[in-house]
């Protein structure tokens, strides 16, 4: 026996109803190995690390962990732990109304000598893992009033808390993390692995893979391709073997010019910002970037009738507006992609056909009767659009991989034909391929004469798509770079801006 391997996967095959998800995969792990699993939206990444988590039992195949010299099959989530294996999901799972303590010692509370939760030790080590993640936040906060960008954070600190940890799997990390939590993580992956710890690392952003792991496994449509030294390969190289082509620079979009106006925000304020001023027109493609807590979905979110607005104005085609309701925004023709889409986005019990037509039933009825061949029509017709990967429009949500669920959510929105789309990171979870046509379809419809909104923490997508962007920072518009200033702008301008610390003491001494 090879004592340095950690993770033994044999001839792994998991079929669902329609669909083979893993076709036979095998490969081993190293003790302290840092493994990227990279692939399309639903070649099967996910399904692998079930199959290894003891979530999902394989159809054929074995995964056996190496405990100290001896091979053990973990058959549930509870043994995998008890081994020392811990997964991150692709989907924040996560106790919303328990607070971040007590998700950190969820099952497990610390008990004084008279039995009763030791509540103080709890806070007191709890704020340890709060203050090693930098995440500055108060133990007793509840999940669900944290943005998710912190819940994401919180999920993934809550793995330090255990002891004798064997592997850990990362599913899609990063998806909802600025650069600096991106950081904060990195840093402790590179912990983990001079501690040998395992790492399985599933990612869409290649740079992140270049950056962090040791070697990469490459998976297509439920198959093993190969797995490389991270050193052998590029960029280019992992792309041509998921996606099966070379790909043109993604950001390469056709630009248009501003028509007329679509939307104008005048002093707009709530309590999650100030003094938010700007206008949108067709043709054009805006972006807000941000790090956490910016407050830039929180702009959307009030534009959209979500939340309440305080003060200032909001103007959608040279008319005052006051949505109550996000159904009032979505008749006016405004699409809102909202950042969580899990919670948000979808109906997951039910088919993407149902899902994709969710916003726009009135617009396939008559007299309260739908038309069920344009539903199906519509559905198929996205399902090519935006290559939506499922056996049929039938199958439900739930069951499609992250990156597809992510996919149907767009098509529900596309279906209205909204004048306005505000995308709150529009390609979270998506793989290079579908963000190239998800791209394209921001093109053509910028062609159509449509203003579009993408807030974005991805900074290389926030700047490649923007004909214009702000920058938020702390609630406030701390920058904004026209056509003309996005063609010489450097990533490192951006950044620094967005960690503007507002003053508003400073701000209000200049404006006397
Ligand atoms: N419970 C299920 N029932 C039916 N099909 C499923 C189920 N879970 C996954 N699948 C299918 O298995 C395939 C692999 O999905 P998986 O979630 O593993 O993909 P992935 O590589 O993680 O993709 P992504 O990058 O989008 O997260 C997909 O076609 C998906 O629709
Ligand atoms: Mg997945």
């Amino acid at each position: 026996m090879d004592d340095n391997i950690l993770l033994k996967i044999e001839g792994v095959v998991k079929t669902y109803p329609g669909v083979q998800a893993l076709k036979g995969i095998t490969t081993t792990i190293k003790q302290g190995e840092v493994r990227a699993l990279v692939g399309e939206n639903g070649a099967g990444k996910s399904t692998l690390i079930k199959c290894i988590m003891g979530v999902e039992t394989p159809t054929e195949g074995k995964v056996e962990i190496n405990c100290d010299g001896v091979w053990k099959s973990v058959k549930n989530a509870v043994e995998a732990k008890a081994l020392g294996m811990h997964a991150n999901y692709q989907n924040v799972n996560i106790a919303k109304n328990l607070s971040i303590a007590e998700n950190y010692y969820l099952g497990r509370l610390p008990k004084t000598k008279l039995g009763t939760v030791d509540w103080t030790t709890m806070y007191e080590d709890s704020q340890k893992v709060i203050d090693k993640f930098q995440l500055g936040v108060n133990p007793t906060a509840t999940i669900a009033s944290l943005p998710v960008a912190l819940q994401a954070m919180v999920t993934i600190s809550k793995i330090s808390v255990n002891e004798n940890i064997r592997l850990v799997i990362f599913d899609e990390p990063t998806a909802l993390l600025e650069n600096d939590k991106v950081e904060t993580l990195f840093h402790y992956i590179k912990e983990l692995k001079q501690a040998g710890v395992s790492i399985i690392y599933i990612s869409h952003r290649l740079e992140e893979i270049m950056e962090i792991c040791d070697t990469v496994t490459i998976m297509k449509d439920g198959t093993y391709v190969e797995t490389k030294d991270v050193a052998e390969v590029d960029k280019d190289y992992l792309i041509s073997k998921m996606v099966g082509r070379d790909m043109a620079d993604i950001y390469n979009i056709q630009r248009q010019n501003p028509g007329q106006e679509l939307l104008r925000v005048e002093n707009l304020s709530n309590s999650n910002f100030t003094d938010v001023n700007f206008s949108l027109h067709k043709g054009e493609i805006l972006s807000f970037f941000g790090l956490v807590g910016a407050g830039r979905s929180e702009v959307m979110r009030a534009i959209f009738g979500v939340d309440k607005i305080t003060a200032g104005k909001v103007y959608v085609k040279g008319k005052e507006v006051h949505y109550k309701s996000p159904k009032e925004a979505m008749i006016d023709g405004i699409g809102f992609l909202t950042e969580d889409r899990r919670t948000d986005g979808l109906a997951l019990p039910q088919s993407v056909e149902l899902n994709t037509n969710m916003y726009s039933y009135d617009m396939i009825s008559k007299l309260g009767v739908i038309d069920l061949k344009k539903e199906k029509q519509r559905a198929e017709e996205y399902r090519t659009k935006i290559a939506v990967k499922t056996p049929s429009v039938k199958q439900c949500v739930n069951n499609l991989s992250g990156g597809n669920q992510q996919k149907v959510v767009i098509a529900k929105l596309l279906c209205r034909n909204p004048d306005i789309l505000i995308f709150d990171e529009p390609t979270v979870g998506v793989d290079v391929g579908a963000k190239d046509e998800i791209f394209k379809i921001i093109e053509t419809l910028t062609k159509q004469g449509k203003g579009v909104i993408i807030v974005s923490s991805y900074l290389p997508e926030a700047m490649g798509l923007a004909d214009r962007m702000i920058v938020m920072a702390e609630g406030h518009i701390a920058g904004t770079f026209d056509n003309e200033q996005m063609k010489q702008v450097e990533e490192e301008d951006v950044l620094r801006i967005a960690s503007t610390i507002y003053d508003s003491e400073n701000v209000s001494a200049e404006v006397k």
